[in-house]
């Protein structure tokens, strides 16, 4: 457990750790700043399988967005495989502000996604930003209740827009941070009530 928030490269290993400890595979998680041809086609082949065709992004969108500032993407591979990711920038709207885009996992309700999410805060933490927002849905067409996925980690609603979708923000506030850290990364385990299936 955690007193204090832990630096970004030391949360991706206790991430990683606790991740291979817990699905019973070798888990990597890399961090990048940039995509290229190759990462690009990894995000894709998972982004194909896990979302309907009219929310895929091309090649030339996904490196556009790559070009934001405090660009961030993490990749996670299953014993070699690329498996799921997460990638957000710099809202530009507001600077306070960062824009977690994008998020899948090929293996579900193993803890995946929000190991992933924990560490995008821990990263917006280190930058200082105050909230890091995102649009989703209350419930998708597979019956996955996104909105409560996220309301459990902390986020909170704020509104649905006819546009983007429901609208969620999290707050970064160090004390909460390092309780929702050590809640994901240490604690939980066993069986839980279903989230994200109704
Ligand atoms: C949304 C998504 C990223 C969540 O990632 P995940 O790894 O499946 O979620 P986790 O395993 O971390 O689960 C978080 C919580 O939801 C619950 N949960 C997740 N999947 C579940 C399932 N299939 N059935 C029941 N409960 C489930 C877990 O029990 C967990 O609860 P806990 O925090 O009390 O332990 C993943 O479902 C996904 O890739 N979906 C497709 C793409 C998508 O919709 N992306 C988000 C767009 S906004």
């Amino acid at each position: 457990m955690q007193t204090s928030l832990p630096v970004l490269e030391d949360a991706l290993r206790r991430a990683e750790t606790r991740l291979t400890e817990k699905l019973g595979e070798s888990i990597t998680i890399s961090l990048r700043s940039y995509l290229d041809e190759r990462l690009i086609q990894k995000i894709t082949a998972i982004d194909h399988e896990k979302f309907r065709s009219e929310l895929w992004y091309s090649s030339e969108e996904l490196m556009e967005k790559s070009l934001k500032k405090d660009f961030i993407c993490l990749i996670l591979h299953i014993n070699g495989e690329p498996s799921a990711f997460l990638y957000g920038y710099d809202d530009e709207f507001d600077s306070h502000w960062f824009f977690l885009d994008e998020i899948a996992t090929k293996q579900e309700g193993k803890g995946i996604g929000k190991v992933l999410i924990v560490l995008l805060l821990v990263y917006c933490f280190e930058l200082d930003y105050t909230f890091v927002t995102l649009y989703t849905e209350d419930q998708d067409e597979k019956g996955r209740r996104l909105r409560a996925f996220y309301e459990h980690l902390g986020f909170t609603y704020m509104g649905t827009e006819p546009e983007l979708g429901v609208v969620m923000k999290y707050k970064i506030n160090e004390e909460e941070l390092i309780k929702l850290y050590n809640r994901v990364m240490y604690s939980e385990g066993g069986p839980h009530p279903p989230y994200l299936r109704p």
